[in-house]
């Protein structure tokens, strides 16, 4: 048994991996994303049962499962997981799809069509680019003059990232949102991320706060994360006033640092566990 552990930057949370491995005595090899090529001839890192995927760029992880998995390595999380989970709308739909409730949200290409649609969706909005991650880029659009000037920078300073509008409606969350952390069809941790700021993100100065895991938790969570096709991801909650949770984003490559005042959960131990289970093939 033989794990492959791909990462650029060690991090807290691939320090607390390492030692996790170690403890269990894992034979694992790291892989740097910086340092690997390949052609499609077959070219192999080697005879492993599983690759845990840990980039901190969604495009290198987004590449390299794609071509392990084309190898006949399973990786964690699969290459669908990376690919919905690195894309705000298709992550919206395949959430949707599933039937699981989720803010309401429109999508439009265009400053005419986007200013229509959020108006349709009535004010505050949120706007998000498809692609990023701690807090970056989002804003909250509270009316018409915002929106119009919102979208008029989007279509001038522009790029790719900006070529969709995506639109969420605000959802008047009690301070808080909840974060949960699935490996499989099982709940790791939940913490609430609390701020003064509407943008809860640790990354941003929310702060953890332990939360239980209700039933309906467990249940939108592990929902949310076989809706993306599995493997290890981190939801976000939101609460709305009247007390339904409905399921915002799901991320691949979870940060969890933040999290651990906030559990006791053995975060990094599960993840190992978890791909030591992929890695011997056991059902999940
Ligand atoms: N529609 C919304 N209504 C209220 N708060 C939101 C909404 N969308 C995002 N937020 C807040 O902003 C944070 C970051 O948004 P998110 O969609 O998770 O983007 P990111 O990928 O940057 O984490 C959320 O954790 C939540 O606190
Ligand atoms: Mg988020």
């Amino acid at each position: 048994m033989k794990i492959g552990f791909l990462y650029s930057r060690k991090r807290v949370e691939e320090k607390l991996i390492t030692a996790a491995l170690d403890e269990r005595g894992v034979a694992y090899d790291r892989f740097d994303p910086r340092e690997l090529t390949f052609e499609l001839d077959g070219t192999s890192p080697g005879a492993y049962d599983a690759f845990l995927v840990r980039c901190l760029s969604h495009t290198h992880a987004y590449y390299l499962s794609r071509w392990l998995e084309g190898l006949g390595i399973p990786t964690v999380s699969p290459h669908r997981t990376i690919s919905v989970c690195g894309d705000k709308l298709l992550t919206s739909q395949a959430l949707q799809e599933a039937g699981l409730p989720i803010p309401r949200m429109a999508v439009a290409f265009s400053p005419e069509s986007g200013l229509a649609a959020i108006e349709a969706l009535g004010y505050p909005v949120v706007l998000k680019p498809l692609f990023g991650s701690w807090g970056r880029l989002l804003a909250k659009v509270n009316d018409r003059d915002a929106a119009e000037a919102l979208l008029e920078h989007k279509s001038t300073l522009g790029g790719y990232l900006h070529e969709v509008v995506y639109i969420q409606e605000y959802v008047d969350k009690p301070g808080r949102d909840i974060r949960v952390m699935v490996a499989g069809d099982e709940v790791v941790y939940a913490i609430y991320r609390q701020s003064e700021h509407w943008i809860t993100n640790t990354a941003l100065g929310g702060e953890p706060v332990p939360c239980p895991i209700t039933d309906e938790i467990v249940a939108l969570s592990v929902g949310a994360a076989k809706a993306m096709g599995g493997g290890i991801v981190a939801v976000d909650l939101l609460e709305t006033r009247d007390g339904k949770l409905l399921v915002n984003e799901v991320n691949h490559t979870p940060e969890f640092h933040g999290a651990r005042q906030a559990t006791d959960a053995d975060i990094a131990g599960k993840i190992v566990d978890y791909v030591l289970a992929v890695a011997e093939g056991r059902p999940q």
